[in-house]
């Protein structure tokens, strides 16, 4: 097959994109399939003209990767397209609508409130710690309501240290996700679509000295993995259980990685989802592939052929 993969892109997360675009194209050139790396510009739909692809495989990470636009113009364009439709790509990046869609289908998801920065500013630093301290309690974390890599995610533990966690989300989007904090096992799960519906895999467990933060993901070394994650097959089968759940809840389509934290009384709390998870060195997906005993090449073109059969 002849495949495009778009990648770059302008959003925080353009590199990580270059690197997820590149790893993807070398894996699947490796399985024999005709791959173009396209970055993400004013002269992209005349190009995707003369590439006439059998499929588009959108690596793009951030905002107009994953907000469900350039999935926009893909479909007008009528191209096959990797990955979940326009709609589920914009209900997906929005973390607190994930949220709440997710906890409607009766999934666990730790406790939260959205914070628009024109009503920060109009109430003040004072009113808003008080009302967020009253409804959550702390510790809480601070997010990017819309965003990725952990850019602008801060752990707070003092309220004190409210405004300045808000102020550094703020800087990434104008609304921010404040979740009551939860400690325990960190576990990605890579869920892929099969011909029997959407299927997990080998759920990878994150440790870190300090934060999963943009440092610890992207330098090798920095954080270390295990996979499959170190708990009990009982506890494993209901991570997937609410992995595949929420990938279903949300209507996503072809692949995705779902975020969750098994906390102190072994329920696995939905975090985000992730419709364009990073495919890099040190990124989850890849790690899940190779320890599902496929090699990257293969699945990839699994996925790509999925998405236009
Ligand atoms: N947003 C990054 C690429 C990830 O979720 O893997
Ligand atoms: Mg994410």
């Amino acid at each position: 097959p002849h495949i495009v993969i778009l990648a770059g892109g302008l959003s925080h997360e353009r590199d990580v994109s270059i690197r997820s675009g590149r790893r993807v194209a070398d894996a699947l050139r490796g399985a024999g399939c005709e791959v173009v790396v396209r970055d993400v510009d004013a002269s992209l739909l005349g190009r995707l003209a003369d590439d006439r692809p059998d499929v588009v495989w959108p690596l793009l990470h951030g905002a107009t990767g994953e907000d469900g636009s350039i999935h926009d113009i893909l479909e007008l364009l009528g191209l096959p397209v990797v990955g979940s439709d326009p709609r589920a790509s914009r209900v997906a990046w929005n973390k607190a609508i994930a949220k709440s869609i997710v906890l409607g289908a009766g999934l666990p998801s730790p406790d939260y409130v959205t914070l628009q920065q024109s009503v920060f500013r109009e109430l003040g630093a004072g009113s808003v710690l008080q009302g967020l301290s009253r409804s959550l309690g702390m510790p809480v974390v601070v997010k990017p309501n819309r965003g990725g890599s952990a850019l602008g995610v801060t752990l707070t533990t003092d309220a004190d240290e409210l405004p300045h966690a808000l102020v550094h989300a703020f800087s990434y989007g104008d609304v921010a996700l404040v979740e009551r904090a939860v400690t325990g096992t960190e576990i990605g799960v890579s869920v892929i679509e099969t011909d029997e519906g959407p299927v997990a895999l080998p759920g990878v467990e994150v440790v870190t000295d300090g934060p999963y933060d943009y440092d610890a993901r992207y330098n090798p070394g920095r954080a270390e993995y295990f996979t499959p994650a170190r708990i009990s097959d009982e506890l494993r089968g209901e991570v997937d259980r609410v992995a595949v759940a929420a990938f279903r809840a949300l209507g996503l389509r072809d692949l995705a990685r779902v975020d969750l934290i098994v906390d102190g009384d072994d329920v696995p709390q939905f975090l985000e989802v992730n419709v364009s998870p990073g495919m890099t060195e040190t990124s989850l997906f890849p790690q899940a592939v190779t320890a599902s005993g496929s090699s990257l090449g293969e699945a990839y073109r699994g996925i790509a052929e999925r998405a236009f059969r």
